[in-house]
């Protein structure tokens, strides 16, 4: 039963103590976060792999990519396990080291050594470490824009990957005109861009969220028209168009926060993933809020991880058997620990 795993789980992170970590994403399940000894959005998640060196096992309850960092950042012999490998990112999965070799090529024949290539966190290790063997850096949804400032204090243009709408957005908020973007498709290997290249200073990667690209114009303009008071709020993942006409954007935490600060009696449409949205109704019974999209689905693979799973991964480590551990090759974790480390140190 619920009740009887839900007991395991306590019994277990009793039995290892301070030995056993377990960081929770905000789009986890409330079944999952309830065990949580830590909650973040990937800022904070990276930071706190960074400096834990206590926990012999972090079991990291959200999505591959996440864990892959957090295995990089702990250096040590720490033991990072994921409770489902299914658990992936889809847009991290839209940058191929091919595909960006590919793309690579012919940035460099197209403008020189003009071009830092810089990654959302959520991307493969493998991404993280050719933009760090590159001189560029990791972002997330919370440092992009200070990040995104420090890559053009470097050279001249960017290239970001693999996430076109954080990119977008966050250009756009640093004043950055439209027309100085251009799009990469790695599946046609070409720009998507009218104008002169010459012209360009972004270069965004063809990748999305697909959780968070269902919030459309047709939402924000439904609500504008049907509930007019209410303050439209919105993960930057989001498309440009979405994000524009909303009035206010930022990461999982920014968003948690916002409506924490907000009056009593305020009314919220929230543009992000369900669990998280859910929580934030439920822990906030003052307020009225709801999904700015009711229709929409939840990340499917950051709800890969649920109870069970969680149980399951918690009874590997006391048996001591089948871990799922994730492991980056060294190789590739010196170098993309460039890019990430370039980020810790400037936000
Ligand atoms: P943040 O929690 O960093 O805002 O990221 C959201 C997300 O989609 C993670 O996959
Ligand atoms: Fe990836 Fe989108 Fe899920 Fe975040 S919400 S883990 S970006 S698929």
């Amino acid at each position: 039963s619920v009740e009887e795993m839900e007991n395991r789980v306590r019994e277990i992170k009793e039995k290892f103590g301070e030995r056993l970590f377990l960081p929770c994403h905000h789009y986890q399940k409330d079944e999952v976060v309830q065990f949580a000894d830590a909650t973040g959005d990937s800022l904070r998640l990276a930071q706190l792999a960074a400096k834990n060196d206590k926990a012999e096992y972090i079991v990291f309850c959200g999505v591959h990519f996440m864990a892959e960092t957090a295995d990089m950042l702990t250096r040590g012999d720490q033991m990072v396990i994921l409770p489902d490998m299914r658990a992936g990112c889809s847009m991290a999965d839209m940058a191929d080291m091919e595909q960006t070799e590919r793309a690579w090529k012919v940035l460099q024949e197209t403008f020189g050594d003009t071009v830092l290539p810089v990654t959302y966190i959520n991307s493969t290790a493998a991404i993280k470490a050719f933009c760090g063997r590159n001189g560029g850096a990791t972002v997330t949804s919370s440092n992009a824009k200070k990040m995104i400032e420090w890559a053009l204090s470097q050279k001249e243009r960017l290239l970001f990957l693999p996430d076109q709408h954080l990119g977008r957005n966050t250009c756009v908020d640093l004043g950055i005109p439209l027309e100085q973007m251009a799009v990469w498709d790695p599946i046609h290997d070409k720009f998507e861009y009218d104008g002169d290249l010459e012209n360009v200073k972004v270069i965004l990667w063809k990748g999305h969220c697909s959780v968070h690209e269902s919030f459309t114009v047709e939402n924000v303009e439904e609500i504008r028209r049907t509930k007019p008071d209410m303050n439209i709020l919105v993960h930057p993942e989001c498309s440009h168009e979405v994000v524009k006409e909303s009035d206010y954007n930022g990461s999982t935490s920014y968003i948690i926060e916002t409506i924490k600060k907000a009056p009593a009696g305020s009314k919220w449409a929230i543009g992000t993933e369900m669990n998280l949205v859910k929580r934030i109704i439920a822990e906030h019974p003052d307020k009225e809020i709801m999904s700015l999209n009711p229709n929409m689905c939840p990340c499917m693979t950051m709800n890969r991880i649920d109870l069970p799973h969680l149980l399951w991964a918690l009874e590997t480590i006391e048996q001591k058997e089948q871990f799922n551990q994730i492991t980056v090759d060294q190789e590739i974790a010196k170098d993309a620990l460039l890019a990430l480390d370039k980020m810790l140190k400037i936000v």
